[in-house]
């Protein structure tokens, strides 16, 4: 057994006894204020004012301020964007985080039930929402896209939970997936090339793994690759994609209310979405029945790409075709590529995340579907190989523009040349936006 390792911050603004009781006289007051008057609670200024004519302590000013314009002590854990999520477990229990590199760690900081109510209340706030014995669950968003779930007694039986899956303000980007090995440059300048389409024929993509096997943030980074001209309407069930295109509709699914009404499922948003002209769709998980209304749109011309769970392209396909999904499976053929993603344990790198197989649907015979299988991962290096002869997708895209399939490799090598060109030319950057320009500039130049 290891030990879990301690995440420290900052000691707190310490206060003696009397400022203490102090403290929490004048806290109550403002809050309760506060709580109240929506327009204070715009206003940090305001709120200072307030303050200020219940005391001169400084101390007690700065630890009340950051109190309400924030989230108190759990401001430094937000604020680190290395953490995916903060957890708040019950009244003066540690508090703990996911670390993206070390993992679960346990912090230094204690709330009480109180002030966790506070935090909850405020958040829920925030959202017109409210928290009590009648609801004891709330979901709702923070303003930066992180999204929380909190309980209170008696469904959370040790008290107040709070969890945050925190949004993380600056995504993986292509060439952090290239740089940690994730994919490799010759995958990026393919996929490039067949979601592009060279202007003629854009390719459906399915990325399917496991859970937490990094399939949306995948799904994220190739989406760079859709042409600057066009519009896209993504479609999830909590929002998690970040697309730094201009025209782009983001849609999310919203649940039943108490009273079971309300609804607006995956399935409605993706037949709405037909109506508003889209020329890509992305979906970031297909489940259930939404996957019929998905492909037939793709069988009708629209483009798409999205995710699937599943341990195999295979078995992408049969759970596809099987319940709860049912797609006919003469619609299967719309996809061209099924991107496989794994969570890996490597003796040496701990846990990796690789893309252990490209398959291309080739089409039906007797009816099975044919894959043809593009790139494969060879573990014995750690290495995403390309191990086709063709791909009929790039085949065609080769008779639609009248050029031969050797001007195609020459393109994909070209692309792979202006990725390798971007990431020599800013080896510290990873920023999808810059990213982006840079990739949409190549057409121009
Ligand atoms: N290629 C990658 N390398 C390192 N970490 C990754 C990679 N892809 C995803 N992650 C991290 O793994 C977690 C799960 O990723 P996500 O894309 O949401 O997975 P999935 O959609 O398969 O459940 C996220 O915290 C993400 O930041
Ligand atoms: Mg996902």
């Amino acid at each position: 057994m290891k030990h879990i390792p301690e995440y420290k911050i900052k000691k707190d603004i310490k206060l003696d006894e009397e400022q203490q009781k102090e403290y929490e006289k004048i806290k109550e007051k403002i809050i309760q204020q506060n709580l109240n008057n929506q327009d204070i609670q715009q206003d940090i200024k305001k709120v200072e004012i307030e303050i200020k004519k219940h005391t001169n302590n400084t101390q007690i000013i700065s630890k009340l301020l950051k109190d309400i314009n924030n989230y108190g002590k759990l401001d430094e854990l937000l604020k680190d964007d290395e953490l995916e999520e903060v957890m708040i477990i019950g009244d003066m229990k540690p508090v703990y985080v996911y670390h993206r590199q070390h993992g679960m760690m346990q912090t230094n900081i204690k709330l009480t039930s109180n002030e966790t109510r506070e935090i909850i209340e405020k958040i829920a706030n925030n959202v017109q929402r409210k928290i009590d014995i009648q609801t004891p669950i709330v979901d709702a968003r923070l303003d930066d896209g992180s999204r929380i779930n909190a309980t209170i007694p008696p469904i959370s039986v040790d008290g107040p939970t709070l969890t945050i899956r925190k949004f993380r303000k600056n995504p993986y980007t292509i060439v952090d997936l290239i740089k940690s090995n994730t994919i490799n440059i010759h995958f990026a300048a393919f996929m490039w090339l067949a979601i592009e389409g060279m202007g003629v024929k854009s390719s459906n993509i399915i990325i399917a793994g496991g859970t937490g096997s990094g399939k949306t943030t995948t799904l994220n980074t190739l989406t760079t690759f859709i042409p600057p001209y066009e519009r896209i309407i993504t479609i999830e069930d909590t929002l998690e994609m970040q697309i730094p295109h201009n025209h782009i509709i983001r849609n999310e699914t919203r649940p039943p209310n108490i009273e079971n009404k309300g609804e607006i499922t995956m399935d409605l948003l993706l037949k709405n979405s037909l109506r508003q002209r889209p020329d890509r769709i992305i979906v970031g998980e297909v489940r259930t029945n939404e996957a019929i209304t998905l492909f037939g749109a793709l069988n009708t011309g629209h483009s798409g790409m999205g995710t699937v769970h599943a341990n195999s392209a295979h078995e992408t396909i049969t759970r596809l075709i099987n319940p709860p999904m049912n797609v006919p499976p003469i619609m299967i053929k719309s996809i061209n590529y099924i991107i496989m993603q794994n969570r890996l344990y490597n003796p040496k790198l701990g846990t990796i995340r690789r893309i252990s197989e490209v398959a291309e649907v080739v089409g039906m015979e007797d009816e099975h579907i044919q894959l043809n299988k593009i790139f494969t991962y060879d573990p014995s290096c750690d290495m995403l190989r390309y191990v086709a002869i063709n791909s009929i997708t790039l085949n065609e895209i080769a008779k639609l523009k009248n050029i031969t399939n050797h001007k195609i490799n020459e393109e994909i090598e070209k692309r792979k040349q202006y990725i390798q060109s971007y990431i020599d030319k800013y080896p510290g950057t990873s920023d999808i936006e810059h990213l982006q320009r840079y990739i949409n500039n190549y057409y121009f130049s």
